[in-house]
């Protein structure tokens, strides 16, 4: 079972929206059992599925060891569920603070979880106690990158934490894929930034760029995934198609 972490601690380039399109598109095309958990006390990953009032059992519950993963799992379809978060989890890095193998919560509810053939995990813009949970949990890391002129700055810093992770809580986290956001063919400027993330990551860059689009933003709002949404826009095709290839190059 994979377990993909997407990240990048720079805020707003298009996490939330990836996991919530990949998550949808990956149980409803191409019938993958998925559970998305949302690990930012921003919540966004929740609400992008019209959940706005807060769950009885929520991420906050699972890391303070007061509920068991699956009471806290909502399913949105038979295929696909979530783990939702809530505004409390602000307040764990100050609550693990000292406590023994606080990296390894995440993992350890895991461990019970068996039935999904991918785990898709939302972190927040930061690289603090709940994305190195995610990383520690998971087997694989997809790098969310926005095409713009700065796209490569900051990310020796996530690499960084990757490879302490990688060194200290796990050592098979291996980073999977790089998808590259908000592009704008049109803006010399975004393809500058998409040459670079080329260079850099030629291997794991998905071929498909999410373009920049209106209409993610507006199937967030309705609560909704861009297949419900706007099934026939350029945004649906193209995450369609990041999803199929992490069908094939990473879930098996
Ligand atoms: N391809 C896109 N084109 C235009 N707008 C987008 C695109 N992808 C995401 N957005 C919008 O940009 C904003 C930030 O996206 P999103 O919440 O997915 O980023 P994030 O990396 O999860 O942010 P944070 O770091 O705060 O969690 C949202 O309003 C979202 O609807
Ligand atoms: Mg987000």
């Amino acid at each position: 079972m994979n377990i993909i972490t997407f990240a990048n601690h720079k805020g707003g380039v298009g996490k939330t929206t990836t996991v919530a399109n990949i998550g949808y598109a990956l149980a409803h095309r191409y019938k993958k059992r998925v559970l998305m958990i949302d690990m930012d006390p921003q919540t966004n990953l929740t609400s992008h599925f019209g959940i706005y009032e807060r769950p009885e059992h929520t991420m906050y519950e699972v890391l303070k060891g007061a509920s068991t993963i699956s009471e806290a799992i909502m399913s949105l379809s038979q295929n696909l569920h979530l783990l939702p978060s809530s505004l409390d989890v602000t307040n764990i890095e100050a609550e693990l603070q000292g406590i023994t193998g606080r990296e390894f919560i995440l993992r350890e509810a895991l461990d019970s979880i068996q039935d999904y053939d991918a785990i898709l995990i939302d972190t927040p813009p930061s690289l603090g106690v709940l994305t190195v949970n995610a990383f520690t949990a998971s087997t694989d890391v997809c790098i969310v990158v926005q095409t713009e002129f700065f796209a490569l700055q900051g990310l020796a810093k996530l690499y960084e934490i990757i490879s302490i992770v990688q060194k200290r809580t796990n050592p098979q986290l291996t980073i999977s894929g790089v998808i590259a956001t908000m592009f704008d063919k049109r803006k010399g400027m975004h393809c500058e930034a998409l040459q670079a993330l080329e260079e850099r990551f030629s291997g794991e860059l998905f071929p498909t760029q999410i373009s920049e689009a209106i209409a993610l933003v507006e199937a967030a709002s309705a609560g909704k995934s861009i297949f419900d949404y706007k099934p026939t826009s350029k945004a649906a095709e193209q995450y369609d198609e990041i999803a199929k290839a992490i069908v094939k190059k990473i879930i098996r």
